[in-house]
Protein backbone atom coordinates (compact mmCIF):
# COMPACT_ATOMS: atom_id res chain seq x y z
CA UNK A 1 0.00 0.00 0.00
CA UNK A 2 1.13 3.60 -1.11
CA UNK A 3 1.06 5.84 1.81
CA UNK A 4 1.18 9.57 1.34
CA UNK A 5 3.25 11.12 4.48
CA UNK A 6 6.07 10.02 5.69
CA UNK A 7 6.13 6.40 4.37
CA UNK A 8 9.62 5.66 5.30
CA UNK A 9 8.98 6.76 8.57
CA UNK A 10 6.11 4.24 9.58
CA UNK A 11 7.55 1.70 7.62
CA UNK A 12 10.54 1.39 9.79
CA UNK A 13 8.57 1.89 12.83
CA UNK A 14 6.34 -1.04 11.96
CA UNK A 15 7.11 -4.70 13.07
CA UNK A 16 8.32 -6.70 10.36
CA UNK A 17 5.15 -8.73 8.85
CA UNK A 18 5.10 -12.38 9.76
CA UNK A 19 3.59 -14.57 7.35
CA UNK A 20 3.24 -18.28 7.52
CA UNK A 21 1.52 -19.55 4.26
CA UNK A 22 4.31 -20.86 2.30
CA UNK A 23 4.20 -20.49 -1.77
CA UNK A 24 5.72 -22.37 -4.73
CA UNK A 25 9.14 -20.53 -4.51
CA UNK A 26 9.11 -19.86 -8.16
CA UNK A 27 6.93 -18.09 -10.76
CA UNK A 28 5.63 -19.66 -14.65
CA UNK A 29 6.85 -18.69 -17.57
CA UNK A 30 5.29 -21.55 -19.63
CA UNK A 31 2.08 -22.76 -19.67
CA UNK A 32 0.85 -26.52 -20.69
CA UNK A 33 -3.40 -26.41 -20.66
CA UNK A 34 -5.20 -29.63 -19.00
CA UNK A 35 -8.26 -30.74 -20.71
CA UNK A 36 -11.54 -30.93 -18.31
CA UNK A 37 -13.67 -33.86 -19.63
CA UNK A 38 -17.03 -34.83 -18.65
CA UNK A 39 -17.94 -38.36 -16.70
CA UNK A 40 -19.42 -39.88 -19.55
CA UNK A 41 -16.20 -39.10 -21.59
CA UNK A 42 -14.52 -40.40 -18.64
CA UNK A 43 -16.48 -43.96 -18.02
CA UNK A 44 -15.73 -44.16 -22.47
CA UNK A 45 -12.08 -43.70 -22.00
CA UNK A 46 -11.69 -46.05 -18.72
CA UNK A 47 -13.58 -48.90 -20.31
CA UNK A 48 -11.20 -48.75 -23.93
CA UNK A 49 -8.33 -48.98 -20.92
CA UNK A 50 -9.38 -51.95 -20.03
CA UNK A 51 -10.40 -50.40 -16.30
CA UNK A 52 -6.48 -49.98 -16.25
CA UNK A 53 -5.73 -46.06 -15.74
CA UNK A 54 -1.77 -46.68 -16.61
CA UNK A 55 -3.93 -47.42 -20.71
CA UNK A 56 -5.87 -43.82 -20.37
CA UNK A 57 -4.68 -41.81 -22.90
CA UNK A 58 -2.87 -38.55 -20.80
CA UNK A 59 -4.24 -36.20 -22.89
CA UNK A 60 -7.76 -37.42 -21.49
CA UNK A 61 -6.56 -37.01 -17.62
CA UNK A 62 -7.28 -33.39 -16.04
CA UNK A 63 -4.77 -34.30 -12.88
CA UNK A 64 -2.32 -36.87 -13.63
CA UNK A 65 -0.86 -37.72 -10.54
CA UNK A 66 0.05 -41.46 -11.46
CA UNK A 67 4.08 -40.56 -10.29
CA UNK A 68 6.01 -38.13 -9.78
CA UNK A 69 8.70 -40.03 -11.74
CA UNK A 70 9.84 -37.96 -15.21
CA UNK A 71 7.16 -35.83 -15.16
CA UNK A 72 8.55 -32.63 -13.11
CA UNK A 73 8.94 -29.19 -14.56
CA UNK A 74 12.46 -28.44 -15.21
CA UNK A 75 13.97 -24.83 -14.30
CA UNK A 76 14.91 -21.96 -16.51
CA UNK A 77 18.38 -22.94 -15.96
CA UNK A 78 17.67 -26.13 -16.47
CA UNK A 79 16.58 -25.65 -19.91
CA UNK A 80 19.54 -23.22 -20.54
CA UNK A 81 21.08 -25.77 -19.75
CA UNK A 82 20.25 -28.25 -22.05
CA UNK A 83 22.07 -25.82 -24.98
CA UNK A 84 25.53 -26.59 -23.36
CA UNK A 85 25.04 -30.30 -24.07
CA UNK A 86 28.19 -31.72 -25.10
CA UNK A 87 26.90 -34.68 -27.41
CA UNK A 88 30.45 -36.54 -28.04
CA UNK A 89 30.34 -40.19 -27.70
CA UNK A 90 32.95 -40.36 -25.36
CA UNK A 91 34.04 -38.07 -23.29
CA UNK A 92 32.07 -35.31 -23.35
CA UNK A 93 32.24 -31.82 -21.20
CA UNK A 94 28.94 -32.92 -20.30
CA UNK A 95 29.50 -36.33 -18.41
CA UNK A 96 32.03 -34.33 -16.73
CA UNK A 97 29.95 -31.70 -14.94
CA UNK A 98 27.49 -34.59 -14.22
CA UNK A 99 30.48 -36.67 -12.62
CA UNK A 100 31.34 -33.46 -11.00
CA UNK A 101 28.22 -32.88 -9.21
CA UNK A 102 27.08 -36.45 -8.47
CA UNK A 103 30.69 -36.83 -6.55
CA UNK A 104 30.24 -33.55 -4.84
CA UNK A 105 27.18 -34.87 -3.42
CA UNK A 106 27.53 -38.60 -3.13
CA UNK A 107 31.19 -38.73 -2.53
CA UNK A 108 31.27 -41.98 -4.21
CA UNK A 109 34.37 -43.08 -6.46
CA UNK A 110 32.89 -44.21 -9.89
CA UNK A 111 29.73 -42.19 -11.49
CA UNK A 112 27.73 -44.56 -14.57
CA UNK A 113 25.53 -42.65 -16.06
CA UNK A 114 22.23 -44.66 -17.30
CA UNK A 115 18.72 -43.50 -18.75
CA UNK A 116 16.78 -44.32 -15.93
CA UNK A 117 16.99 -45.63 -12.30
CA UNK A 118 15.70 -49.36 -13.61
CA UNK A 119 18.58 -49.91 -15.46
CA UNK A 120 21.16 -48.75 -12.92
CA UNK A 121 19.21 -51.63 -10.98
CA UNK A 122 19.32 -54.28 -13.52
CA UNK A 123 23.25 -53.55 -14.63
CA UNK A 124 24.02 -53.49 -10.27
CA UNK A 125 21.83 -56.82 -10.03
CA UNK A 126 23.22 -59.00 -13.14
CA UNK A 127 26.68 -58.27 -12.43
CA UNK A 128 26.25 -58.90 -8.77
CA UNK A 129 23.18 -61.58 -8.15
CA UNK A 130 23.10 -65.48 -8.63
CA UNK A 131 20.32 -67.51 -8.24
CA UNK A 132 19.50 -68.43 -4.64
CA UNK A 133 20.76 -64.93 -3.29
CA UNK A 134 19.08 -62.34 -0.95
CA UNK A 135 18.77 -58.58 -0.92
CA UNK A 136 17.17 -57.38 2.00
CA UNK A 137 15.94 -53.46 1.91
CA UNK A 138 13.46 -51.79 3.85
CA UNK A 139 10.80 -51.97 1.02
CA UNK A 140 11.63 -52.96 -2.70
CA UNK A 141 9.98 -50.98 -4.89
CA UNK A 142 8.63 -52.79 -8.20
CA UNK A 143 11.58 -52.96 -10.54
CA UNK A 144 13.72 -53.52 -7.69
CA UNK A 145 11.98 -56.43 -6.56
CA UNK A 146 11.80 -57.09 -10.30
CA UNK A 147 14.98 -57.06 -11.19
CA UNK A 148 16.23 -59.57 -8.60
CA UNK A 149 13.56 -61.50 -9.41
CA UNK A 150 14.83 -61.93 -12.86
CA UNK A 151 18.16 -63.28 -11.44
CA UNK A 152 16.38 -65.80 -9.34
CA UNK A 153 17.39 -64.29 -6.18
CA UNK A 154 15.13 -63.56 -3.42
CA UNK A 155 13.97 -59.52 -2.72
CA UNK A 156 13.32 -59.39 0.90
CA UNK A 157 11.72 -56.55 2.84
CA UNK A 158 12.60 -55.66 6.51
CA UNK A 159 11.07 -52.23 6.93
CA UNK A 160 10.11 -51.86 10.85
CA UNK A 161 6.51 -53.10 11.53
CA UNK A 162 5.62 -49.70 12.34
CA UNK A 163 6.13 -49.12 8.86
CA UNK A 164 3.28 -51.53 7.98
CA UNK A 165 0.46 -50.07 10.10
CA UNK A 166 -1.56 -46.99 8.22
CA UNK A 167 -2.34 -44.99 10.49
CA UNK A 168 0.02 -45.39 13.19
CA UNK A 169 2.31 -42.18 13.27
CA UNK A 170 6.02 -42.71 13.45
CA UNK A 171 8.61 -40.06 12.32
CA UNK A 172 10.82 -42.83 10.47
CA UNK A 173 8.68 -45.32 9.08
CA UNK A 174 11.01 -45.89 6.26
CA UNK A 175 13.87 -47.58 9.08
CA UNK A 176 14.64 -50.99 8.29
CA UNK A 177 13.94 -53.86 11.28
CA UNK A 178 17.44 -53.77 12.36
CA UNK A 179 16.74 -57.24 14.26
CA UNK A 180 15.84 -58.89 11.49
CA UNK A 181 18.60 -57.38 9.01
CA UNK A 182 20.79 -58.85 12.32
CA UNK A 183 19.05 -62.58 12.52
CA UNK A 184 18.78 -62.41 8.06
CA UNK A 185 22.40 -62.01 7.80
CA UNK A 186 23.88 -64.18 10.89
CA UNK A 187 21.47 -67.02 9.43
CA UNK A 188 21.74 -66.36 5.74
CA UNK A 189 25.03 -64.25 5.49
CA UNK A 190 26.62 -66.13 3.10
CA UNK A 191 23.98 -65.69 0.13
CA UNK A 192 23.39 -61.89 0.47
CA UNK A 193 25.59 -60.01 -1.94
CA UNK A 194 24.63 -56.90 -0.79
CA UNK A 195 21.86 -54.90 1.51
CA UNK A 196 19.86 -52.10 -0.03
CA UNK A 197 17.75 -49.02 1.68
CA UNK A 198 15.69 -47.15 -0.34
CA UNK A 199 15.25 -43.59 0.29
CA UNK A 200 12.75 -42.26 0.93
CA UNK A 201 10.91 -45.70 1.05
CA UNK A 202 8.06 -45.60 -1.93
CA UNK A 203 6.41 -49.06 -1.46
CA UNK A 204 5.77 -48.41 2.31
CA UNK A 205 4.30 -44.70 1.53
CA UNK A 206 6.76 -42.61 0.93
CA UNK A 207 8.79 -42.72 4.37
CA UNK A 208 11.86 -41.35 5.66
CA UNK A 209 15.07 -43.47 6.98
CA UNK A 210 16.87 -41.37 9.95
CA UNK A 211 20.34 -41.11 10.02
CA UNK A 212 20.65 -43.16 13.00
CA UNK A 213 19.00 -46.06 11.44
CA UNK A 214 21.43 -45.84 8.23
CA UNK A 215 23.94 -45.43 10.86
CA UNK A 216 22.57 -48.66 12.50
CA UNK A 217 22.27 -50.73 9.01
CA UNK A 218 26.04 -49.80 8.12
CA UNK A 219 27.48 -51.32 11.74
CA UNK A 220 25.65 -54.65 10.43
CA UNK A 221 27.13 -54.58 7.08
CA UNK A 222 30.77 -53.81 8.79
CA UNK A 223 30.38 -56.91 10.78
CA UNK A 224 28.94 -58.97 8.66
CA UNK A 225 30.71 -57.39 5.63
CA UNK A 226 28.75 -56.69 3.06
CA UNK A 227 28.03 -53.44 1.12
CA UNK A 228 25.48 -51.02 1.33
CA UNK A 229 23.76 -49.08 -1.28
CA UNK A 230 20.81 -46.82 -0.98
CA UNK A 231 18.01 -46.52 -3.61
CA UNK A 232 18.44 -42.78 -3.53
CA UNK A 233 15.70 -42.00 -5.62
CA UNK A 234 14.07 -39.23 -3.59
CA UNK A 235 17.05 -38.76 -1.14
CA UNK A 236 16.83 -35.10 -1.36
CA UNK A 237 13.10 -34.99 0.46
CA UNK A 238 14.74 -37.93 2.99
CA UNK A 239 16.82 -35.49 3.37
CA UNK A 240 14.42 -32.79 4.27
CA UNK A 241 12.53 -35.10 7.36
CA UNK A 242 16.06 -35.81 8.52
CA UNK A 243 16.39 -32.15 9.04
CA UNK A 244 12.84 -31.74 10.26
CA UNK A 245 12.59 -34.38 12.21
CA UNK A 246 15.60 -36.22 13.74
CA UNK A 247 17.18 -34.59 16.98
CA UNK A 248 19.81 -32.70 16.61
CA UNK A 249 19.52 -32.57 12.54
CA UNK A 250 17.62 -28.99 12.37
CA UNK A 251 20.51 -26.89 11.95
CA UNK A 252 21.86 -28.56 9.12
CA UNK A 253 21.28 -28.13 4.96
CA UNK A 254 19.49 -30.96 3.34
CA UNK A 255 23.26 -31.15 0.97
CA UNK A 256 24.79 -31.80 4.19
CA UNK A 257 22.26 -34.12 5.34
CA UNK A 258 22.15 -35.83 1.86
CA UNK A 259 26.07 -36.11 1.67
CA UNK A 260 26.32 -38.40 5.08
CA UNK A 261 23.72 -40.43 4.10
CA UNK A 262 25.79 -41.12 0.87
CA UNK A 263 28.53 -41.59 3.16
CA UNK A 264 27.43 -44.36 4.84
CA UNK A 265 26.61 -46.02 1.96
CA UNK A 266 29.37 -48.17 -0.59
CA UNK A 267 27.00 -47.04 -3.44
CA UNK A 268 23.43 -45.95 -5.13
CA UNK A 269 21.09 -46.62 -7.81
CA UNK A 270 19.41 -43.09 -8.71
CA UNK A 271 16.47 -42.33 -11.25
CA UNK A 272 16.76 -38.87 -11.61
CA UNK A 273 13.49 -38.64 -12.65
CA UNK A 274 12.87 -38.27 -9.22
CA UNK A 275 15.26 -36.09 -7.30
CA UNK A 276 17.17 -35.47 -10.09
CA UNK A 277 14.49 -32.81 -10.83
CA UNK A 278 15.28 -34.16 -14.69
CA UNK A 279 12.70 -36.02 -17.47
CA UNK A 280 14.79 -38.91 -17.60
CA UNK A 281 17.96 -40.39 -16.56
CA UNK A 282 19.51 -41.50 -13.63
CA UNK A 283 22.93 -43.80 -12.43
CA UNK A 284 24.25 -45.90 -10.74
CA UNK A 285 27.55 -44.95 -8.47
CA UNK A 286 29.93 -46.77 -6.12
CA UNK A 287 33.46 -47.14 -4.52
CA UNK A 288 34.12 -50.75 -5.72
CA UNK A 289 36.59 -51.10 -8.30
CA UNK A 290 35.85 -54.20 -9.66
CA UNK A 291 32.19 -54.22 -9.06
CA UNK A 292 32.38 -50.77 -11.33
CA UNK A 293 34.18 -52.34 -13.94
CA UNK A 294 31.72 -55.05 -14.45
CA UNK A 295 28.93 -52.65 -13.95
CA UNK A 296 30.42 -49.93 -17.16
CA UNK A 297 31.22 -53.70 -19.53
CA UNK A 298 27.49 -54.57 -19.18
CA UNK A 299 26.13 -50.62 -19.74
CA UNK A 300 28.45 -50.68 -23.04
CA UNK A 301 26.47 -53.49 -24.10
CA UNK A 302 22.99 -52.29 -23.26
CA UNK A 303 22.88 -48.49 -22.08
CA UNK A 304 25.77 -46.83 -24.11
CA UNK A 305 29.22 -45.78 -23.76
CA UNK A 306 29.99 -45.00 -19.47
CA UNK A 307 30.45 -41.00 -20.78
CA UNK A 308 26.97 -41.55 -21.53
CA UNK A 309 25.48 -44.44 -20.15
CA UNK A 310 21.77 -44.01 -22.62
CA UNK A 311 21.26 -40.32 -22.15
CA UNK A 312 21.83 -37.19 -24.21
CA UNK A 313 24.56 -34.68 -23.26
CA UNK A 314 21.77 -32.33 -22.64
CA UNK A 315 20.36 -34.55 -20.54
CA UNK A 316 23.08 -35.04 -18.48
CA UNK A 317 23.03 -31.27 -18.16
CA UNK A 318 19.62 -30.95 -17.23
CA UNK A 319 20.64 -33.52 -14.22
CA UNK A 320 23.67 -31.89 -13.23
CA UNK A 321 21.51 -28.68 -12.40
CA UNK A 322 18.33 -29.93 -11.05
CA UNK A 323 20.50 -32.38 -8.41
CA UNK A 324 21.74 -28.69 -7.20
CA UNK A 325 18.36 -27.44 -7.29
CA UNK A 326 16.62 -29.93 -5.28
CA UNK A 327 18.35 -29.31 -2.03
CA UNK A 328 17.34 -25.73 -2.03
CA UNK A 329 15.47 -25.00 1.17
CA UNK A 330 12.59 -23.36 -0.11
CA UNK A 331 11.57 -25.96 -2.74
CA UNK A 332 11.88 -28.76 -0.56
CA UNK A 333 10.08 -26.82 2.25
CA UNK A 334 7.18 -26.24 -0.31
CA UNK A 335 7.39 -29.69 -1.68
CA UNK A 336 6.95 -31.75 1.65
CA UNK A 337 4.68 -28.28 2.54
CA UNK A 338 2.20 -29.04 -0.29
CA UNK A 339 1.52 -32.85 0.42
CA UNK A 340 1.42 -32.69 3.78
CA UNK A 341 -1.63 -29.61 3.18
CA UNK A 342 -3.65 -32.11 1.55
CA UNK A 343 -2.94 -35.08 3.81
CA UNK A 344 -4.46 -32.33 6.47
CA UNK A 345 -7.83 -31.34 4.39
CA UNK A 346 -8.25 -35.64 3.87
CA UNK A 347 -7.53 -36.37 7.54
CA UNK A 348 -9.74 -33.86 8.48
CA UNK A 349 -12.84 -35.22 6.35
CA UNK A 350 -11.88 -38.76 7.72
CA UNK A 351 -10.94 -40.14 4.78
CA UNK A 352 -8.27 -43.11 5.63
CA UNK A 353 -4.22 -42.95 4.83
CA UNK A 354 -0.92 -43.52 5.64
CA UNK A 355 0.43 -41.16 8.40
CA UNK A 356 2.01 -39.03 8.26
CA UNK A 357 1.81 -38.49 4.66
CA UNK A 358 5.27 -39.24 2.28
CA UNK A 359 7.30 -36.90 0.64
CA UNK A 360 6.09 -37.20 -2.53
CA UNK A 361 2.52 -38.57 -2.50
CA UNK A 362 -0.46 -38.77 -0.30
CA UNK A 363 -0.94 -42.74 0.12
CA UNK A 364 -4.65 -43.70 0.71
CA UNK A 365 -5.81 -46.75 2.76
CA UNK A 366 -8.31 -48.53 -0.29
CA UNK A 367 -8.48 -51.34 2.51
CA UNK A 368 -9.62 -49.36 5.03
CA UNK A 369 -11.82 -47.35 2.88
CA UNK A 370 -13.32 -50.17 1.13
CA UNK A 371 -13.82 -52.93 3.68
CA UNK A 372 -16.61 -54.80 1.55
CA UNK A 373 -14.15 -55.27 -1.20
CA UNK A 374 -11.83 -58.02 -0.45
CA UNK A 375 -7.83 -57.64 -1.33
CA UNK A 376 -8.18 -60.10 -3.99
CA UNK A 377 -10.97 -58.04 -5.54
CA UNK A 378 -8.73 -55.41 -5.85
CA UNK A 379 -9.98 -52.33 -3.82
CA UNK A 380 -7.13 -50.32 -4.93
CA UNK A 381 -8.02 -50.14 -8.46
CA UNK A 382 -12.01 -49.88 -7.16
CA UNK A 383 -10.73 -46.49 -5.87
CA UNK A 384 -8.01 -45.15 -8.35
CA UNK A 385 -11.03 -46.05 -11.21
CA UNK A 386 -13.18 -43.80 -9.33
CA UNK A 387 -11.09 -41.27 -8.76
CA UNK A 388 -10.69 -40.83 -12.71
CA UNK A 389 -14.06 -41.29 -13.51
CA UNK A 390 -15.91 -38.72 -10.94
CA UNK A 391 -12.62 -36.41 -11.55
CA UNK A 392 -10.28 -37.05 -13.63
CA UNK A 393 -7.72 -37.58 -11.64
CA UNK A 394 -4.82 -40.22 -11.72
CA UNK A 395 -3.54 -42.14 -9.17
CA UNK A 396 -2.05 -45.61 -8.70
CA UNK A 397 -2.28 -48.67 -7.08
CA UNK A 398 0.45 -49.65 -4.69
CA UNK A 399 -1.27 -52.76 -3.40
CA UNK A 400 -2.54 -56.67 -4.44
CA UNK A 401 -2.12 -56.02 -8.34
CA UNK A 402 1.46 -54.65 -8.07
CA UNK A 403 2.63 -57.11 -5.37
CA UNK A 404 0.20 -60.27 -4.86
CA UNK A 405 1.50 -62.03 -7.89
CA UNK A 406 4.46 -64.54 -6.39
CA UNK A 407 7.11 -65.98 -8.79
CA UNK A 408 5.83 -69.06 -8.71
CA UNK A 409 2.37 -67.92 -9.96
CA UNK A 410 0.57 -67.76 -6.72
CA UNK A 411 -1.41 -64.71 -5.70
CA UNK A 412 -1.94 -63.81 -2.03
CA UNK A 413 -2.94 -59.92 -0.48
CA UNK A 414 0.02 -57.35 -0.44
CA UNK A 415 0.56 -55.95 2.95
CA UNK A 416 -1.50 -52.79 2.48
CA UNK A 417 -3.84 -52.11 -0.47
CA UNK A 418 -2.90 -48.51 -1.20
CA UNK A 419 -3.85 -46.06 -3.64
CA UNK A 420 -0.93 -43.33 -4.04
CA UNK A 421 -1.79 -39.69 -5.13
CA UNK A 422 1.74 -38.45 -6.03
CA UNK A 423 2.69 -35.34 -7.25
CA UNK A 424 5.13 -33.97 -9.88
CA UNK A 425 7.69 -31.87 -8.67
CA UNK A 426 6.78 -27.78 -9.37
CA UNK A 427 3.97 -28.41 -11.76
CA UNK A 428 0.68 -28.42 -9.57
CA UNK A 429 -0.18 -25.20 -7.83
CA UNK A 430 -2.39 -25.28 -4.51
CA UNK A 431 -5.87 -25.11 -6.29
CA UNK A 432 -5.36 -28.05 -8.15
CA UNK A 433 -4.32 -29.17 -4.83
CA UNK A 434 -8.02 -27.87 -2.95
CA UNK A 435 -9.78 -29.20 -6.42
CA UNK A 436 -7.67 -32.86 -5.50
CA UNK A 437 -8.64 -32.45 -1.87
CA UNK A 438 -12.29 -31.82 -2.62
CA UNK A 439 -12.69 -35.07 -5.23
CA UNK A 440 -11.18 -37.41 -3.20
CA UNK A 441 -13.30 -36.89 -0.10
CA UNK A 442 -16.50 -36.92 -2.45
CA UNK A 443 -15.56 -40.08 -3.84
CA UNK A 444 -14.91 -41.43 -0.07
CA UNK A 445 -18.19 -40.12 0.60
CA UNK A 446 -19.28 -41.97 -2.32
CA UNK A 447 -17.23 -45.49 -1.19
CA UNK A 448 -20.18 -48.12 -0.14
CA UNK A 449 -21.04 -48.05 -4.04
CA UNK A 450 -17.80 -48.96 -5.61
CA UNK A 451 -17.44 -52.41 -6.83
CA UNK A 452 -14.09 -54.94 -6.71
CA UNK A 453 -12.54 -56.16 -10.04
CA UNK A 454 -10.71 -59.25 -11.44
CA UNK A 455 -8.26 -59.50 -13.79
CA UNK A 456 -9.06 -60.56 -17.36
CA UNK A 457 -5.99 -60.36 -18.82
CA UNK A 458 -2.19 -59.92 -17.16
CA UNK A 459 1.39 -60.45 -18.06
CA UNK A 460 3.54 -62.97 -15.01
CA UNK A 461 5.88 -59.96 -14.24
CA UNK A 462 5.06 -56.46 -13.49
CA UNK A 463 1.62 -57.46 -14.20
CA UNK A 464 0.25 -53.59 -13.22
CA UNK A 465 1.58 -51.69 -16.10
CA UNK A 466 -0.99 -54.20 -18.15
CA UNK A 467 -3.39 -55.59 -16.87
CA UNK A 468 -7.14 -55.44 -17.94
CA UNK A 469 -9.98 -55.70 -15.75
CA UNK A 470 -13.68 -56.31 -15.54
CA UNK A 471 -16.20 -54.87 -12.63
CA UNK A 472 -16.73 -58.15 -10.25
N1 LIG B 1 13.33 -47.15 -7.01
C1 LIG B 1 12.29 -46.47 -6.51
C2 LIG B 1 12.14 -46.31 -5.04
C3 LIG B 1 11.35 -45.93 -7.39
O1 LIG B 1 10.33 -45.25 -6.89
C4 LIG B 1 11.52 -46.10 -8.78
C5 LIG B 1 10.55 -45.58 -9.73
C6 LIG B 1 12.65 -46.79 -9.25
C7 LIG B 1 13.52 -47.30 -8.32
C8 LIG B 1 12.91 -47.01 -10.73
O2 LIG B 1 13.29 -45.83 -11.35
O3 LIG B 1 11.45 -45.37 -13.01
O4 LIG B 1 13.71 -44.33 -13.25
O5 LIG B 1 13.40 -46.73 -13.68
N2 LIG B 1 9.42 -45.20 -9.39
C9 LIG B 1 8.43 -44.59 -10.22
C10 LIG B 1 7.19 -44.39 -9.39
C11 LIG B 1 8.17 -45.27 -11.51
O6 LIG B 1 6.13 -44.09 -9.97
O7 LIG B 1 7.26 -44.48 -8.17
P1 LIG B 1 12.93 -45.55 -12.90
Amino acid sequence: MIKSIDASASVAAAPELSIRTIIEPFRIKSVEPVKATTCEERVRALAAAGNNVFLLHAEDVLIDLLTDSGTGAMSAAQWGALMQGDESYAGGRSFFRFEAVVKDLTGMRHVIPTHQGRAAERILFHTTLSKGDVVPNNNHFDTTRANIEVEGAEALDLVIPEGKVPSLVHPFKGNVDLGALERLLAERGDRVPLVMVTVTNNSGGGQPVSLENLRGVRALCDRFRKPLFLDACRFAENSWFVKTREAGQAHRTPKEIAREMFSIADGCTMSAKKDGLANIGGFLAMNDDAWAERARNLLILTEGFPTYGGLAGYDLEAIARGLEEVVEEPYLHYRIRSIEYLAEKLAAAGVPMIQPPGGHAVYLDARALLPRIPPLRYPGIALVNALYREAGIRGVEIGTVMFGLHPDGSETPAAMDLVRLAFPRRVYTQSHVDYVAEAVIGVAAMSGKLAGYRMTNAPRALRHFTARFEEA
